[in-house]
């Protein structure tokens, strides 16, 4: 093994959540699928006071617990597991860092990959530690694990202090959403197949929509959701960062800078929502009780973390306009919440009907569109029209589904977006990761809806549990001739 790539990788929030559910299991996939060639250790670090062979065994039965049952093999857990160790470490307390330096500077691996899945408070204060204890080289790098702050000028603070030590380019902001193999699909679909890049544009579409809709509530995510919201937890990230994806121009090439720069043009051509506009423009909602897949559920502010949160959006539905030349009149319709009837995501381009049908009782909902579904299933389909089969019917118009995915290649290669984004990551592959003024453009264009949502007081609507959001939110697209895609 060459050790001169060799990274050893720091998870601080090495005991939680996220760590146990995605980043442990995407590193042992990475080397089930013989792909961690360039990762040497993995250093979980934590506040418990947790001996290496303790980690280790906690580790063994949570990866038993999360990974899909045919991807347990004892032989690779027993190569993977000697790469794990653990230090107790106290994000404030320098000791602590002192004892971590002394097992990195035992390492034989230059590169650091230091994942910070912390409370994004401690980002600061975790990197001056770790240059103080002089573990940060030129070959070290940073993972930030969301959310970068709370509103913009919060997600600067973060920003500025992790500038102190780490440039630029050695700093990687996860958005897990592009980790999606059917979000990076999007560069495929666009550029590579001359069919829908001449009509990428407001010319031949006249909506977009994009929606991502989960069925779990916000039990057990504390004080954080009371205080962050939908908007700021979805839309800020996940549905921006598709959205530039679907909107941008063609970047120069493939390279990280190329496709940020024009991602980033679109952010900054996203109308303001302001308080003159925000009641057109924006629905926000809150579950109350009902049923999600059969079984009863308690509404948002009767679990007993949420009680006084009466001010926090568990849905929010918008309409953004982006104005540039290619964009100009197309609606680009966002919709994010829990509890609602499905887990599912999806982005809908939905064409304009032809100036002029020859067909009689052309039937006028039948417009062509194309659907990528990110998730569950990864799929993407264009809806047409075809004459309905017959003696009977002449020249009647039906709808029909084409499929545009392999359906034998899904299945082969799926893979969690952590996998990728871990992966890249080790390899310094900055594509998939946000750029500083992209995540702080985005937040300028969060705070200007939530400043004119404070000052227009805007209500927060009430919907079942188990239900597609308030009838608002459909009345948002009805008032423009549109209606989401079910
Ligand atoms: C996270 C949000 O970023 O994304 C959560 O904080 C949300 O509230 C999650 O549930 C959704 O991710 P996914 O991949 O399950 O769609």
């Amino acid at each position: 093994m060459c050790m001169s790539h060799m990274v050893d990788l720091v998870i601080f929030g090495g005991t939680g959540d996220l760590s146990t559910r995605k980043l442990l299991p995407a590193l042992y996939q990475l080397q089930r699928h013989q792909l961690a060639d360039r990762l040497n250790r993995i250093i979980a670090t934590g506040r418990g006071e947790l001996d290496p062979e303790s980690f280790r065994n906690e580790a063994h039965a949570n990866l038993k617990k999360y990974l899909p049952q045919d991807s347990w093999d004892e032989a690779v857990w027993e190569r993977f597991c000697q790469r794990l160790d653990y230090v107790k470490l106290d994000a404030g307390n320098a000791a602590d860092y002192a004892q971590l330096a002394e097992l990195l500077n035992q390492s034989e691996a230059p590169g650091r990959l230091y994942y910070l899945a912390t409370l994004p408070s401690l980002y600061g204060e975790i990197c001056q530690q770790l240059q103080n204890a002089s573990v940060v080289n030129e070959a070290s790098r940073v993972v930030l694990e969301k959310p970068l702050g709370h509103d913009l000028e919060s997600c600067r603070s973060i920003n500025e202090q992790v500038a102190r030590v780490f440039d630029e380019e050695a700093t990687f902001r996860i958005d897990h959403y592009l980790g999606k193999e059917t979000v990076q699909n999007l560069l495929a679909l666009r550029f590579g197949n001359q069919l829908f890049h001449p009509m990428w544009n407001n010319t031949f579409i006249s909506s977009v929509q994009i929606t991502v809709a989960e069925e779990i509530g916000v039990a057990g995510r504390g004080s954080y959701y009371a205080d962050t919201g939908a908007l700021r937890d979805m839309v800020q990230n996940h549905l921006l960062q598709v959205l530039s994806l679907v909107a941008m121009e063609p970047p120069a090439s493939l390279k990280a800078t190329d496709i940020r720069d024009e991602k980033m043009k679109v952010l900054r051509c996203l109308e303001p929502i302001t308080g003159e506009n925000v009641k057109k423009r924006t629905v926000r909602g809150r579950y109350g009780a009902g049923a999600v897949d059969g079984e009863a559920v308690k509404g948002f502010l009767e679990e007993d973390a949420f009680h006084h949160a009466d001010n926090t959006e568990t849905f929010v539905a918008l309409k953004a306009s982006i104005n540039n030349w290619r964009w100009a009149g197309v609606p680009f319709y966002l919709r994010t919440g829990k509890r609602l009837s499905g887990r599912y995501s999806e982005i809908v381009i939905e064409y304009r009907r032809q100036s002029f049908s020859l067909f009689a009782n052309d039937p006028q909902e039948l417009t062509n569109k194309l659907v990528i579904h990110l998730q569950p299933q990864e799929s993407i389909s264009l809806h047409t029209v075809n004459k309905k089969p017959g003696l009977t019917s002449k020249l009647k118009l039906q709808p029909v589904e084409l499929h545009l995915t392999d359906e034998s290649q899904n299945k082969g290669d799926s893979y969690d977006a952590y996998e990728r984004l871990l992966l890249d990551a080790v390899h310094g592959d900055q594509t998939l990761f946000m750029r500083r003024d992209e995540v702080e453009t985005a937040w300028r264009w969060i705070d200007s809806i939530i400043g004119a949502w404070d000052e227009n007081s805007t209500p927060i609507k009430s919907y079942n549990a188990g239900t597609m959001g308030p009838n608002a939110a459909t009345a948002l697209l009805a008032v423009e001739g549109h209606s989401w895609h079910e």
